[in-house]
């Protein structure tokens, strides 16, 4: 959840470690801090409470030039031990200031060790889990087999240390020299010409170098001028995977857009074709990565789909198609829920993973245990190499390209065409769909960026609209069969930008409970289905919108152009292409996502990073 960065070469390393941040600040935003160490052995650290942009007026107003050298780390913080305070910032140092410290993730053995530090007369300054391993490392520096040490010293206390963690570590003594270690969370390094990085993600680096390097479970890196070093956290020689990024600086800016999310809406027809692309050729569908064979593919006869969040709803989405393809039972599960409840897997359930980031803490032990029960895990994952695809049986990748606005858009239609992509997969194998039924289905997702497009060029019309409703209390969202998700993302997207009260309710719940939340004027968005797809849910869904008008509510309703039965219900009516029964999600997600952008925007909220979130979310 939170970013980190650290940099050594011939570089002003205070610069490269702020753009750094800039580039990973989506991770986190509630604080930011850098240490530097300069050409005489001291280490110089600056850290505050709120955006970056904070940080950089106090180094503005301290001076920058203590803060001269070529070796630095730095981090951007959602706070998860203590309240976003100065105190609380990254790098947290030792007592003598020499060690500094970096952390996303979390020490869950963090009280025993405080307690371990005070005992010893340790007086520690902030509230964090954090700062234990600065006063640890420097410890180890300092005595005994780990003496003047850096990485045997680090190596020493991770071993010591529970819980999901990447540190990067800094010591004054060896400042051309920089550490950092890998449990779960992400772990990159950058390799550049006498130059190397070390961060959380490639964006961090993607201005200097796209050769890069993914640090495995439990390994640790020494970054130098001229070279990095991979080990075990036992000091054994280990190899780590090197990679080529495969997209552009461009990628990870924002091109003319005001903020990163209307860039990645207007991307979506781009992110669908590239999902897509590559994946049907002479006559079949292919996986990206395939660790298991086309008999274990046969002899699935249960899927569940474990996610959160934004994807979790994409395998909502996919649930009607998974079972309408391939006549198995589907059920989806949100990642935190599912391995606490005892599901029945065995070597025949297929669990499909499905997230973004691959770096979900609860969709991650979701897989976890499901591969401990000798299920086969299907990971479709947006970030290539990330730890969920790395410990699944085959992977699909979503190709919608770096996703950097907190809130999920291009990827979540990425991840329902790929979860389609599965579907079909699963259909071929089993023969529950002929090879010619198979190509047409794929034909028909090939239009879905297409359709996608035409949403994208009457966005006016709801971004109007949003301005217009942008100070209702709340907005309840309706759908039935594929609109239902559809209407829970709606309302999600609403939440997490707008911070305004909604709802997605299945439409044929409303007469159980829901409707007494209709009032005068009450904004409710409704998901149609096609009248001519789905003619018998078309006319119940009429019904429940005049039963909500009947009550005062304002209905704003998605409909197929064309739909003359429902316009005389719609208070706004907001017309999408007809598309086939599952294409709709697709099309009809996108107006929901300009919607809450343009109400948040309106109440002159940060679209790109909405209060109180982080865009991976790696810890549980
Ligand atoms: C909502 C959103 C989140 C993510 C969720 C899962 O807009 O972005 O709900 O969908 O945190 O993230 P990944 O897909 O990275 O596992």
């Amino acid at each position: 959840v939170c970013g980190i960065v650290g940099y050594v070469g011939h570089r002003q390393a205070l610069d490269v470690v702020l753009n750094g941040l800039h580039r990973l600040e989506y991770r986190g935003y509630d604080s930011a801090g850098v240490a530097v160490l300069d050409g005489l052995g001291e280490l110089h650290v600056a850290r505050k409470a709120g955006r970056i942009a904070n940080l950089e007026a106090s180094l503005d107003s301290t001076g920058r030039d203590a803060f001269d050298g070529t070796a630095a780390v730095g981090h951007t913080r959602w706070a998860t031990h203590g309240p976003p305070a100065d105190r609380n910032s990254h790098p947290h140092t030792d007592t003598s200031g020499r060690v500094a410290v970096v952390h996303n993730g979390i020490i869950e053995n963090f009280a025993e060790l405080r307690a371990e530090l005070e005992s010893e007369g340790v007086e520690l300054a902030s509230d964090t889990d954090t700062e234990s391993v600065a006063h640890l490392v420097a410890r180890a520096y300092a005595n005994g087999a780990t003496a003047g040490d850096l990485a045997a010293s680090v190596r020493a206390v991770c071993r010591r240390l529970e819980g999901a963690f990447t540190l990067v570590v800094t010591h004054a003594d060896v400042p051309d020299e920089i550490v950092a270690a890998r449990r779960s969370s992400p772990l990159v390094v950058g390799v550049g010409d006498g130059e190397h990085f070390v961060a959380s993600d490639v964006a961090a680096f993607i201005d200097h170098t796209r050769q890069a390097v993914e640090l495995g479970q439990d390994q640790l890196v020494v970054i130098g001028r001229d070279g990095y070093e991979v080990t075990d956290f036992a000091g054994e020689q280990a190899t780590a995977r090197p990679f080529t990024v495969d997209w552009d600086l461009s990628a990870a800016e924002k091109g003319g857009h005001e903020y990163f999310m209307l860039k990645e809406i207007d991307e979506q027809p781009e992110a669908l074709a590239n999902t897509l692309r590559g994946h049907f050729a002479s006559g079949r569908i292919s996986l990206d990565e395939q660790r298991m064979s086309d008999q274990d593919l046969r002899d699935v006869d249960k899927v569940f789909v474990v996610a959160c969040g934004s994807a979790y709803h994409s395998g909502l989405v996919a649930k009607y198609a998974i079972e309408h393809w391939c006549r198995l039972p589907v059920e989806v599960e949100l990642a935190s829920e599912f391995r606490y409840r005892d599901p029945v897997l065995d070597r025949d359930t297929l669990v499909v993973a499905v997230s973004q980031s691959g770096e979900t803490a609860d969709t991650l032990e979701a897989v976890r245990h499901a591969r401990g029960q000798k299920a086969r895990v299907l990971a479709v994952c947006n970030t290539n190499g990330a730890q969920i695809p790395r410990e699944s049986d085959a992977v699909l990748y979503t190709h919608a390209g770096p996703e950097i606005g907190v809130a999920s858009t291009k990827a979540f239609l990425a991840q329902v065409a790929a979860n389609y992509l599965v579907g079909l997969a699963l259909a071929q194998a089993r023969g529950t769909k002929y090879p010619d039924e198979v190509a047409r289905e794929f034909g028909e997702l090939e239009n879905a960026p297409s359709a996608v497009q035409k949403v994208l060029a009457t966005t006016e019309q709801v971004m109007d609209l949003g301005q217009r409703i942008a100070d209702s209390k709340a907005v309840l969202f309706l759908g039935r069969h594929v609109g239902f998700p559809v209407a829970l993302e709606g309302a999600l997207k609403l939440k997490e930008l707008a911070y305004m009260h909604a709802e997605g309710f299945a439409a044929g719940e409303l007469k159980h409970g829901p409707i007494a939340l209709i009032e005068e004027g009450l904004p409710v968005v409704v998901v149609m289905p096609s009248p001519k797809g789905r003619p018998m849910l078309h006319s119940k869904l009429v019904s429940n919108i005049s039963e909500i008008q009947a009550r005062g509510a304002r209905t704003i309703v998605i409909a197929e152009e064309g739909d003359e039965v429902v316009r005389p219900y719609a208070d706004e009516l907001i017309e999408i292409p007809a598309v086939p029964t599952l294409l709709q999600p697709i099309v009809a997600t996108v107006p929901l996502q300009v919607l809450a952008a343009e109400i948040a925007r309106s109440r002159g909220y940060d679209i790109d990073k909405p209060r109180n979130l982080a865009k991976s979310v790696t810890v549980e």
